[in-house]
C-alpha cells in the first residue's frame, strides 16, 4: 500500500514507519524536522521535509495516514496552550481536510494516555471518562473527538491507538536501530540511562509521596516495537465510517524507584537519584488495559518485560 507517515522523523514514528517498509508498503515520511531527525527516517522511505498543513501535495494516490506529528511535552503545554492547540487539533483539522480533498479515506492516529487524565480505577478501560489534565491531552482528546465525527459524516476509516509508557529501542531487518532522542528529554527511562552513560550526574525523582507502595508515581511501560506493531494490525482493521479507540500498554505497573533498580542492574552502575517536588499533573498511577486490542486484533505484546525494554534502550545509546 501507499502510505504517508507524518512525524516519521521521530521516535515512535520512525519505527512505525520501519517496520512499514520491512512489511513491503511504499512509505512517504512528511516531518518538518522540528523536533525529528532525518537519519532516523527508514532507508526505504521517501522523505518530505514538511509540517502537515502542507501535506497537501504528497496526499494523491495515499491509502492511508498515520499521523504522529505533534507537539508532545505535558509541562510545554501548560505553559503555551495556544501552541498545541494550533498545531495538535489546528493542524490535524487541516491533514483531514487534505485527505478528504485528495480521497483518502484512512487514519491512524497517536493518541495517549493522557487522554484520561486522573483515572480513577485501573487498569484503565476506553469507556473510561477522559478529562484530561493538561493541553497536551486535551488536544489529543479533541482529535479524538474530530475522527469519530469525521467517520460519521464522511466516512472516514480511523483507528487511534492510546499510548501508555513507550521505551526501548528497535533494531530493524537491516541491522539499523531507533532509539528515543529528543531534544528536551522528559521521560523517565532515557533520563535514567544518560547517568549510565554519565551524560548527567544524577536522575530526580519526582515525587516519593504519592499514594502508591513505594510512593513514588506507577507507570506501564510498553516497547516501542510492540506499540509499533499495533500501528500495521490497525491499519488492517480501518472500516469505513468507523472510529476505533484503543489502550496500549502491558497492563503491569512499575514505579519510578522499580524502574531505577531495574536500570541500575541491567547497566551494572550505581545511578545516583536525588529526591524532588512532584512534577505538577503527574497522576499517581496510570496502567492500561489492553484486553481490546488485543481481542479484536489479536495484538500480543512479545517484548513486556520492563528489564528487556530498559536492556535494548540501553544497548542502543552510543557509547
Ligand atoms: N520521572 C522522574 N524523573 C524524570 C522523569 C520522569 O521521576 O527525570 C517520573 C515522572 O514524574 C513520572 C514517571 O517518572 O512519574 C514517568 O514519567 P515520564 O515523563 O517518563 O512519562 P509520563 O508518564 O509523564 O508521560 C507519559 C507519556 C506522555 C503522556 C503522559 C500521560 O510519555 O506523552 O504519559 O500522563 F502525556
Amino acid at each position: 500500500m501507499k502510505l504517508l507517515v507524518t512525524g516519521g522523523a521521530g521516535y515512535i514514528g520512525g519505527v512505525v514507519a520501519a517496520q512499514l517498509v520491512e512489511a513491503g508498503h511504499e512509505v512517504t515520511v512528511l516531518d518538518d524536522l522540528s523536533t525529528g531527525h532525518a537519519d532516523a527516517v527508514p532507508p526505504g522511505a521517501r522523505f518530505v521535509e514538511a509540517t502537515i498543513t502542507e501535506a497537501a501535495d504528497v496526499l494523491p494516490g495515499t491509502d492511508a495516514v498515520f499521523h504522529f506529528a505533534a507537539k508532545s511535552l505535558v509541562g510545554e503545554s501548560v505553559e503555551r496552550p495556544g501552541l498545541y492547540w494550533a498545531h495538535n487539533l489546528g493542524g490535524t483539522l487541516a491533514l483531514l481536510d487534505s485527505m478528504r480533498a485528495a480521497g483518502v479515506g484512512r487514519i491512524v492516529f497517536s493518541s495517549t494516555a493522557a487522554t484520561y487524565g486522573e483515572p480513577e480505577r485501573h487498569p484503565i478501560l476506553e469507556t473510561d471518562p477522559t478529562r484530561p489534565t493538561n493541553p497536551y491531552g486535551a488536544s489529543k482528546l479533541a482529535v479524538d473527538t474530530a475522527l469519530t465525527a469525521f467517520a460519521r459524516l464522511y466516512g472516514l476509516a480511523a483507528v487511534s491507538l492510546r499510548y501508555f509508557n513507550v521505551a526501548g529501542a528497535y533494531t530493524a531487518a537491516d541491522g539499523r536501530t531507533y532509539r528515543e532522542r529528543h531534544t528536551v528529554e522528559t521521560h523517565l527511562i532515557p533520563n535514567v540511562l544518560a547517568v549510565a552513560r554519565r551524560l548527567r550526574e544524577s536522575v530526580g525523582v519526582f515525587g516519593t509521596d504519592y499514594p502508591t507502595p513505594d510512593g513514588t508515581c506507577v507507570r506501564d511501560y510498553i516497547h516501542v516495537a510492540d506499540l509499533a506493531r499495533a500501528h500495521l494490525l490497525a491499519l488492517d482493521a480501518c472500516s469505513e465510517g468507523e472510529h476505533r479507540i484503543y489502550n496500549l500498554g502491558n497492563g503491569t505497573g512499575f514505579s519510578v524507584t522499580e524502574v531505577l533498580s531495574v536500570c541500575r542492574e541491567v547497566t551494572g552502575h550505581e545511578i545516583p537519584a536525588v529526591v524532588r517536588e512532584r512534577r505538577p499533573g503527574d497522576p499517581a498511577v496510570l496502567v492500561a488495559s489492553s484486553e481490546k486490542i488485543q481481542r479484536d486484533l489479536g495484538w500480543k505484546p512479545e517484548r513486556a518485560s520492563i528489564r528487556e525494554i530498559v536492556a535494548d534502550a540501553w544497548a542502543a545509546l552510543p557509547r
